[in-house]
């Protein structure tokens, strides 16, 4: 099984932003902390960050070109303004969750809208660094759930 991990912007200041919000765990202990996870299971993740949003259109279309079995994306800002992230998802129909570190349905007005979320079966937020390994639970029970019927 193969995973996609994306990171929107800013995301890669991990233990230097907002620690009230985002905890203090930096971006590269994070990876560290997912691919160690992922050996753990058995999957192959491939992680990725950019402050750009083509980029994690492109990655995204990509997931699909390199066969890859599932998404888990933090788009950072772009959640709520990004079209393109959606249309990226629902064009490669990757099953794909969609993480926040903070809980954002308790911060600004501007945070409760959420344009990728319709194109995501389960949505994560506020679990700190954590909710990316329920991501990728989800996406092999999902996986394990399909081989069953
Ligand atoms: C975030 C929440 C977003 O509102 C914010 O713009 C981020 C991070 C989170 O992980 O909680 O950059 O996606």
């Amino acid at each position: 099984m193969k995973i996609y991990i994306l990171n929107g912007p800013n995301l890669n200041m991990l233990g230097i932003r907002e620690p009230a919000h985002y905890g203090n765990e930096t971006y590269q202990a994070l990876i560290d902390r997912i691919e160690s996870y992922g050996k753990e299971k058995g999957i192959v993740t491939v992680c990725r960050q950019s402050n750009h949003e083509g980029d994690l259109v492109d990655w995204i279309q990509e997931a699909y070109f390199e066969g890859a079995d599932g998404i888990v994306i933090n788009p950072g800002a772009y959640t709520h303004t990004s079209v393109a992230l959606l249309d990226a998802v629902k064009s490669v129909s990757l099953p794909t969750v969609e993480v926040h570190i903070s809980k954002v349905e308790e911060r600004e007005d501007f945070r409760q809208i959420s344009y990728l979320r319709a194109a995501c079966f389960k949505t994560i937020t506020g679990h700190g660094t954590s909710g990316y390994l329920e991501a990728i639970d989800a996406l092999m029970a999902l996986r394990a759930e399909a081989q069953t019927t």
